[in-house]
């Protein structure tokens, strides 16, 4: 007996920054390297040009889909000046993926702004939507055939990040405490654990962007529309489950109201946090944690898209999911918990479309490249990618639709 339905896609996530190389109109691109420790993206791994092996490599193993993004910055480099051959460059990604059986899931935001959008105050511009929906139009001409569109990718994460930017422009902070400080899993754990909760105005400026480029999505495609939360799992002792719901509620369930009248919800899981009476606890250092100082859960997963379809009434469509590790038999068995979690959900009701892993390849992780979550290992000066055990095991868990994980109690 499985849980998973025929239907159900089986895929892996990329996002363009992280693996095209070279996005050189980027306002990432621009700060790399500035900050001490922080490593450049360069030629990531050129998938710009090798997207074709990327997604084959993908097919040949099984999978049924490919969450890919397309890039604001190359589309439009100067505000108003829309790339032609770009638009047609994501239109071959596109056709290639349809050509190949895999369903193109596609992201139109993901962390990444053009620098002119940035240098014009960016996010809370008072043009922020105005910008974005410009952009989205003219991406709607090569939506053909698309069923699915996530609009922003993780607007929390997102929030925070101009949060901490907006601190450091006005010198509350000394310097942007991103998650690139030099050094060991230590000195990660130790800031992505203290990140700060966004405010409900940091908020709004997306809310207000996702809702726009929604409606026009609407009237130009046929395709269903989402955005992508990063879902915490957060949990608490009884005795702070106030203050559990008042720091869920800030850093994603503003996030899930906004997308109640969307057409499914993006769940983004990898670890879960504990939140007590002062906020989210730091996690500790422990043997077990992964690449990212984060704590091994893959049970976090099934908490996610439980509380993500209970918030929004929306069928969930898993778009994040992975561990960065060195040891890929540490992947399989992580993602295999995941499943399982998944599986107990969809057989108590929970509507799930798919499960699409993070990530198809080892890619740029924001100023670092150490943290490795691929299926795909790439050699960084010959491109040459080399699929890791987990890619066939996930093809065969695709293949046989969630049976070769075998029995559940
Ligand atoms: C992001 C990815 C990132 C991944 C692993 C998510 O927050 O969407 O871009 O690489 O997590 O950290």
């Amino acid at each position: 007996m499985t849980a998973f339905p025929p239907d159900f896609l089986w895929g892996a996530s990329t996002s363009p920054h992280q693996i095209e190389g070279n996005n050189v109109n980027s306002d990432w691109w621009a700060r790399e390297g500035l900050v001490p420790g922080m490593e450049v993206s360069g030629d990531a791994d050129d998938s710009y040009h090798r997207f074709r092996e990327d997604m084959q490599l993908l097919a040949d193993a099984g999978l049924t889909s490919y969450r890919f993004g397309i890039e604001w910055a190359r589309i439009e480099p100067r505000q108003g000046q829309f790339s032609k051959a770009e638009l047609a460059h994501y239109r071959r990604m596109i056709d290639t993926a349809l050509e190949l059986g895999l369903t193109p899931i596609i992201t139109l935001h993901h962390f990444t702004n053009p620098r002119w959008f940035a240098e014009e105050g960016g996010w809370l511009s008072p043009h922020a939507t105005e910008r974005f929906t410009a952009y989205v139009t003219a991406v709607t001409e090569i939506l053909q055939d698309v069923e699915w569109v996530v609009t922003i990718n993780e607007p929390n994460m997102m929030a925070m990040m101009v949060m901490l930017q907006e601190a450091m422009r006005s010198g509350q902070v000394a310097e942007w405490q991103s998650p690139t400080v030099e050094g060991a899993a230590s000195d990660r754990e130790r800031i992505a654990a203290n990140l700060p909760v966004p405010t409900a105005d940091f908020a709004q400026p997306f809310i207000e962007a996702h809702h726009a480029a929604r409606d026009i999505l609407r009237r130009r495609t046929s395709a269903k529309v989402g955005w992508s939360i990063a879902n915490g799992a957060l949990y608490s002792a009884a005795e702070h489950e106030q203050k559990l719901i008042e720091v869920r509620y800030l850093w994603e369930d503003l996030y899930l109201h906004a997308a109640v009248e969307d057409d499914f919800i993006g769940v983004q899981s990898y670890s879960a946090q504990e939140v007590n009476a002062e906020g989210l606890v730091p996690h500790p250092d422990h043997p077990e944690n992964t690449m990212t100082g984060a704590a091994y859960r893959p049970d976090a997963l099934g908490s996610a898209v439980r509380h993500a379809t209970a918030v929004t009434g929306l069928p969930a469509l898993i778009t994040e999911n992975g561990i960065p590790t060195g040891d890929d038999a540490r992947r399989i068995r992580y993602t295999a918990e995941a499943l399982s979690y998944v599986a107990d959900a969809i057989d108590e009701g929970v509507a799930v479309r798919g499960y699409l892993h993070w990530s198809l390849l080892d890619n740029y992780e924001w100023g670092h490249w150490a943290p490795t979550f691929g299926l795909i290992a790439v050699d960084r000066e010959t491109f040459v990618r080399t699929p890791k055990p987990s890619l066939s095991w996930l093809g065969q868990v695709a293949r046989s639709q969630g049976a070769s994980l075998g029995a559940r109690e």
